[in-house]
């Protein structure tokens, strides 16, 4: 279908000039997979520095911005100087920043439009927790999260969806292949019944939680999941292979 695998390393609160110097090293050695876009989400402070020294194929994504441009926001970030530093994307909605920060779905929604209208390109996560999972309200949580995300969303073409279990975040409890396939079959179902099935057919739902060089190939391998969200191996030279899945 021509969707563009597309593999993202959120670093999350990690890193320094050094250890980025380090990643940077190895990431330009690669080789990377011409065929799958890759991004990686720095923290703000070093989103300059990292730019500096990636390859300007890899784009570099903020982890977090505000909903207005400028102003008395103290600790915010605005998409236009995620922009100004050198990031052209933003990582929003991720759980832990909806369930540690508190964000609603409204707020991250109003992110998701002043972002996408400043210029950025958006991962926006959505998931359920495990609790919800058991309770057998997985696709209710996707599909309201998602929802919330679709109400400002015009051009699509500058958006990823990335699906990530909260239960299989950093806990090395991967969703099986099947699992997530099911749940990112259920998303293009829903894209294609409340957006279009243009948008449903070329929308990139990205699978994130516990992705390792291990486990990468076969979830690659599903036909509905078109790439990946990696916290803990996108620090490690396994991310190289994690973007080589596809291969
Ligand atoms: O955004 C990526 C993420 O939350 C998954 O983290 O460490 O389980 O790969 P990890």
């Amino acid at each position: 279908m021509g969707r563009k695998f597309c593999v993202g390393g959120n670093w999350k609160m990690n890193g320094s000039k050094d250890s980025i110097t380090e990643l940077a090293k190895i990431l330009s050695a690669g080789p990377l997979d011409p065929n799958t876009e890759v991004v990686v989400g720095c923290p703000s402070v070093y989103i300059s520095f990292a730019r500096g020294l990636l390859p300007s194929s890899i784009g570099v994504a903020g982890q977090n911005c505000y909903k207005v441009k400028s102003g008395a926001f103290t600790g915010e970030i605005a998409p236009s100087m995620l922009k100004d530093v050198g990031a052209d994307w933003v990582i929003l909605g991720h759980s832990e920043r909806r369930a540690i920060f508190g964000e609603s779905d409204e707020l991250i929604a109003d992110k998701v439009e002043f972002a996408l209208s400043e210029g950025l390109k958006v991962i926006a996560c959505i998931g359920e927790t495990l609790q919800e999972r058991e309770a057998g309200q997985t696709e209710a949580v996707c599909f309201r999260q998602t929802k919330a995300i679709a109400s400002v969303v015009k051009d699509w073409s500058n958006v990823v969806i990335a699906y990530e279990p909260v239960w299989a975040i950093g806990t090395g409890k991967t969703a099986t292949p099947a699992q997530a396939q099911e749940v990112h079959a259920a998303l293009r179902k829903w894209f294609a019944e409340n957006v279009s099935q243009a948008v449903s057919d070329s929308i990139r739902i990205q699978y994130g939680g516990s992705v390792t060089a291990a486990n990468a190939r076969e979830l690659a391998s599903q036909p509905d999941i078109d790439g990946f969200l990696v916290g803990g191996a996108s620090l490690k030279p396994e991310f190289v292979q994690i973007v080589n899945a596809r291969q």
